[in-house]
């Protein structure tokens, strides 16, 4: 007989390098929804024709996304953002995708399901596709007490399993903890990254990256516009398509940089290959538009003035924010 008998669910974390983290309230962790959350989200059940899952496009090996530029949904669709990653999102106070549209983690989680370009599936048929299944109608059970399958149950599942995904065991945080040293290369980056930048000194000032991805989550929930086009080129508006205001326009998702280095494409289009290229753009590249933040434009007149080694410098330093432990956790792993 399968039981319903709730325990809560300890992140698993490793050198606590992280903030408290601001899990929801009205949506505990529980051992059994995570392990629902997992096996839905490992689930193809959950698309129209049975190919594609969430981790489709969000492989754990590239830190929960995707290495192409437009992820591949049923039938071979593609749509025009880069997919994201997928971890600490505990510590995303302020919305969901490129652009925020989705206010919880809950809401977003159902969102690719009906999405005619990733899994193009009803609501309806996942349901029904579900209850006919026991291994997961069983799961359902321990996870919430009855066999009856809701979308908001799905919902509340995934937001579980996506909570529990934890970074933070790169060599930065061993570092951190006082485990590890970092190399002076690395050490010469790190600094980059979180020194000011200084118009009046650029050659001696640093690469201000921290000004926006900050903190030991390498992000501030904030959408902004980091110099990528000028008005003209503007394609995709972001977050003005959800609040209406053309001062938001072409701003997204200050994203985390941790596991960076196993995330390519970069950007919202994904437009950079390498982290080479990230850095040339910051350093050189940064264009003046309507709402380019004002802390990039004032790197325009200048540049950042990294050299060769300085660039090296800085990205040597991202690749300590890569997690082997997150990416190789068997717990986070495909369940079936
Ligand atoms: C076909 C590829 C594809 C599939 C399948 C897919 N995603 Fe995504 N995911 C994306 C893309 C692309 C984005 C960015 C979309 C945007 O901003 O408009 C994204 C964004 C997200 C985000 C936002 C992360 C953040 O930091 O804001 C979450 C969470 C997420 N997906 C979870 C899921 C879940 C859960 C599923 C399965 C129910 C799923 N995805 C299925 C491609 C996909
Ligand atoms: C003014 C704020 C700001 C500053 C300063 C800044 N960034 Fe960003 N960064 C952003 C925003 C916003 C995005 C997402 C932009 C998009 O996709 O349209 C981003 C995206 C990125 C990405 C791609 C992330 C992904 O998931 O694809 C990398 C890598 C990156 N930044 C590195 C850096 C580095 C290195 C520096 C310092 C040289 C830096 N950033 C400085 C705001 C900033």
């Amino acid at each position: 007989m399968v039981q319903y008998n709730p325990a809560p669910y300890d992140l698993q974390f490793v050198n606590n390098t992280l903030p408290t983290p601001n899990l929801p309230v009205d949506n505990p962790l529980t051992i059994e929804k995570v392990k629902l959350g997992r096996m839905l989200f490992y689930n193809k059940d959950l698309s129209s024709n049975g190919s594609v899952s969430c981790a489709s496009c969000h492989n754990q090996q590239n830190a929960f996304s995707d290495v192409n530029k437009f992820s591949v949904g049923v039938n071979g669709a593609t749509g025009d953002r880069q997919a994201m990653a997928i971890f600490n999102m505990a510590w995303h106070d302020n919305e969901f995708f490129w652009d925020g549209r989705a206010h919880l983690l809950r809401d977003q989680s159902l969102g690719p399901i009906e999405n005619p370009l990733e899994m193009n599936e009803s609501l309806e048929n996942v349901i029904l596709k579900l209850s006919n299944d026991p291994v997961m109608r069983n799961q359902f059970i321990r996870a919430f007490g009855s066999t009856e399958i809701t979308s908001g149950k799905m919902s509340l599942a995934m937001e579980n399993f996506m909570m529990s995904i934890i970074s933070d065991d790169s060599k930065y945080d061993r570092y951190l903890a006082g485990l590890t040293q970092l190399s002076a290369s690395e050490e010469r980056g790190r600094v980059l990254f979180f020194g000011e930048y200084n118009e009046f000194f650029p050659e001696i000032s640093g690469a201000d990256c921290a000004h926006c991805h900050a903190g030991n989550n390498f992000e501030n929930d904030l959408y902004m516009n980091n110099g990528l086009d000028i008005d003209a080129q503007f394609i995709d508006f972001g977050r003005e398509l959800v609040t209406d205001l053309a001062s938001d326009r072409a701003k997204f998702k200050v994203t985390t940089l941790r596991n960076i280095a196993v995330t390519p494409p970069y950007m919202h289009d994904g437009r950079f290959q390498t982290l080479e290229e990230v850095v040339d753009h910051y350093n050189e590249g940064v264009k003046n538009s309507s709402t380019v933040d004002p802390a990039l434009l004032g790197t325009t007149s200048t540049c950042l003035m990294l050299d060769e080694q300085e660039k090296k410098d800085l990205i040597n330093f991202l690749k300590t924010l890569t997690d082997y432990t997150m990416l190789n956790n068997p717990a986070y792993a495909d369940p079936f």
